[in-house]
């Protein structure tokens, strides 16, 4: 077999720390030596530990029929979130979790949230303080955590979902300490000194989210109340093909996955978004007009069809992918990839950031210009901040209805400034791209 180019001289885990410190350095790095394909391994010690760019790669990626890939859920997601959700399963089990989860995403449940989502945007910016600086990511946070609350538990406002919200930030918290995600890789490292440790907090707070979430879980099962319509209610009454319903464990860490999914991708893509918009003031400015056009129309209905608004948020997600690589894959059989034959068992990861940096379908990729997707359509192997195939993003249809209205809600009704006078660079928070600082800005009161 001819030998996948790579650096093969340092070890996988200074590979992993040069990934977690610069991602986006790591990635370009590694394509401008080594090209469409390259063995750079991150995780664990394979070899090869594939990553792949180019569309033709993708669609071998997410094909289902046939399949060539199977993912297997990664020990991390496993130890940060538990071996029960979704993001976690493997095979017929997580087919069969998909199954549950994907209605509640989709269509008419979605259109009752529009209201909300926009609700509690202007809550959020209300209470911003005029002319003092706010970190524009804490808010796209706050406000993600909300709508991802509203929609699993319907009732944010309940004092044990405001409980449940305070642990929530503090669990996430954790995740900007390195050492924290190495300890929930390494066993040994997970050194519990209390709360002042950050092991302890990290461990208190994840404790105190289960013990809320099972709470809640218990009272809907003795209120046996069926006048409920968020996610958990829809879980806890789902059955599978057997007839069988999800059992307290697996609503735990299906319901924390989601928590975790829900929020922290949302979140980032909202601030990068923010951010470009109050760099690039010509792109604001079209914005703006375009959401002029509604004046007393400002709905649901008509903010999600605003064509500039739609190409300013695909413009972000492609720009800075909050995930900016795909959940792994495993070849299921020996498989030819951009002109290599793989072995069966060949963990690939698709780069979804170097594919939406791609001079031949994005020309000057770093360029913030919203209209490239007005001019061409791009397939889904050309513009996957999603992923794709079994494993695609089951909160998108959310996440674009979110982003839609948080910002031209934002832009609408209030007046911003960005206090950064340097480029912000992308970071890993976990496993999401976020501008480190957070990208300061200042409210400057109504429009
Ligand atoms: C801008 C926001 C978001 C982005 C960019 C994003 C992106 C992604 C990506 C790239 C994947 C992996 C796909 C693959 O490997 O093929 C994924 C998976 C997933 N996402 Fe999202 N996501 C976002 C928001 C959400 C929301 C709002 C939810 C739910 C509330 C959600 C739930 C999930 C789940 C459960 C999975 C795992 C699916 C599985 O394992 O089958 N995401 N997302």
């Amino acid at each position: 077999m001819i030998t996948i180019p790579g650096d093969r001289r340092n070890p996988s885990w200074l590979h992993k720390i040069k990934f977690v410190l610069d991602p986006i350095g790591y990635m370009e790095s590694n394509y401008k030596q080594f090209g469409e394909i390259f063995h750079a391994p991150i995780s664990g010690n394979y070899d090869p530990y594939i990553w792949v760019s180019h569309p033709q790669a993708f669609q071998k990626l997410f094909s289902t029929n046939p399949s060539y890939f199977d993912t297997v859920g990664s020990v991390y997601i496993k130890n940060f979130i538990g071996k029960d959700s979704v993001v976690a399963a493997e095979g017929k089990r997580h087919q069969r979790k998909r199954k549950l989860l994907l209605p509640p995403f989709h269509g008419e449940y979605l259109d009752n949230y529009g209201k909300s989502i926009i609700l509690i945007t202007n809550n959020a910016v209300k209470n911003l303080i005029n002319n003092q600086l706010f970190l524009a990511h804490h808010l796209m946070q706050n406000i993600t955590l909300e709508v991802i609350l509203k929609v699993i538990f319907g009732v944010p406002e309940k004092p044990r979902i405001k409980q449940l919200k305070k642990a929530i930030i503090a669990w996430l918290e954790a995740l900007n300490s390195p050492l924290i995600s190495a300890a929930i890789l390494v066993p040994s490292l997970q050194i519990n000194l209390g709360s002042w440790s950050p092991w302890g907090k990290y461990s208190q707070s994840k404790q105190k989210i289960a013990e809320i979430i099972h709470e809640e879980i218990a009272e809907r099962r003795q209120d046996n109340n069926d006048s409920y319509s968020d996610i958990l209610s829809l879980l806890m009454n789902a059955k599978d093909e057997q007839r069988e319903a999800m059992s307290d464990e697996e609503l735990h860490d299906e319901i924390l996955g989601l928590l975790f999914a829900g929020h922290e991708t949302s979140a980032a893509g909202l601030t990068w978004a923010i951010y470009q918009l109050y760099k690039c003031s010509n792109v604001r400015k079209k914005l703006l007009q375009e959401i002029d056009t509604l004046g007393n129309n400002f709905e649901v209905k008509m903010i999600v069809n605003l064509p500039y608004l739609s190409a300013v948020c695909n413009e972000t997600l492609r720009m800075y992918p909050p995930l900016p690589k795909t959940i792994t894959r495993i070849a299921n059989q020996s498989v030819n990839l951009m002109g290599y034959n793989l072995p069966m068992g060949t963990p690939v990861n698709g780069s979804i950031y170097l594919c939406h940096h791609r001079e031949d379908l994005y020309p000057n990729p770093q360029e913030f210009r919203p209209e490239r997707f007005l001019e061409r359509k791009f397939s889904p192997y050309e513009f996957i901040p999603f992923g794709g195939g079994t494993r695609s993003c089951i909160g998108q249809a959310l996440a674009i209805l979110e982003m839609k209205l948080v910002l031209a809600t934002i832009l609408a009704r209030y007046q911003l400034k960005l206090l950064e006078n340097k480029t912000v660079k992308p970071k890993m928070r976990g496993t999401t791209l976020v501008p480190t600082g957070g990208v300061k800005m200042s409210f400057q009161g109504l429009r």
